[in-house]
């Protein structure tokens, strides 16, 4: 499974990047918002520093304007993934890069009939949003077991992108459901590395090798 970083921030990027296990990133207008600082600079340092996927968002609400703002976004780097909402004009817009070859992440997945659509549409990723169903009390990793087991029937292409991670059993569980990506907060990528039996057996092997005579 794909580890992506769900983040605009470029020192958690940098993190991310230096433990070796970061295959892209996703953002979106939020988390560009709360970086308080110009989408034209975040985008910037974000594709200096990456060379796996990078997602970012058309902010645009129509099918025009989405294309517009995807060729322009597509042409900023080979490793641009338009970021797309799951609407009506977010589907067509999906269809029309999918044709002029332009990477695409479609957002904002709630259901597996809106996963179909997307994958119809030639997306190249679907972002189901598995923490905001679960904050309304519904399963959101049934969703990604039922579009895994759709695309398979089918063998569509457009890989699934497990978004609105809030903590590691929700990696994990994408990654028993074969997920092919999984879009992780920094904070919860820094959670996948601690066990405290790992804690106390670094402090034992710390202690003991103090008692080996040089
Ligand atoms: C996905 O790509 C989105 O950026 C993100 O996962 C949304 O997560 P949230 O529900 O925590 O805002």
């Amino acid at each position: 499974m794909k580890f992506f970083v769900d983040t605009a921030d470029i020192g958690e990027i940098r993190q991310a990047l230096a433990w070796g296990i970061l295959d892209g990133v996703t953002t979106n207008p939020s988390l560009v918002a709360k970086t308080g600082r110009r989408f034209e600079d975040v985008k910037r340092e974000i594709l200096a520093l990456v060379d796996g996927p990078v997602s970012l968002e058309v902010t645009a609400e129509d099918l025009s304007g989405m294309m517009q703002q995807a060729r322009a976004l597509a042409a900023e780097g080979p490793q641009v993934v338009v970021k797309i909402p799951l609407t009506r004009d977010g589907i067509a817009a999906t269809r029309a890069c999918s044709d002029e070859g332009i990477k695409t992440n479609v957002t904002l997945c709630f259901s597996a009939n809106q996963a179909l659509l997307a994958a119809k549409a030639g997306a190249t990723y679907i972002s189901p949003f598995v923490g905001r169903l679960d904050d309304i009390s519904t399963d959101g990793m049934a969703l990604i077991a039922d579009i895994v087991q759709i695309y398979g029937n089918y063998g569509f292409a457009t890989e699934v992108l497990v978004a609105s991670v809030r903590h590691p059993t929700h990696v994990l569980e994408a990654a028993r459901m074969g997920a092919h990506v999984c879009t992780i907060p920094y904070k919860v990528m820094n959670q996948l590395f601690d066990h405290p039996l790992t804690t106390a057996g670094v402090e034992k092997f710390m202690a003991d090798w103090q008692k080996v005579p040089e």
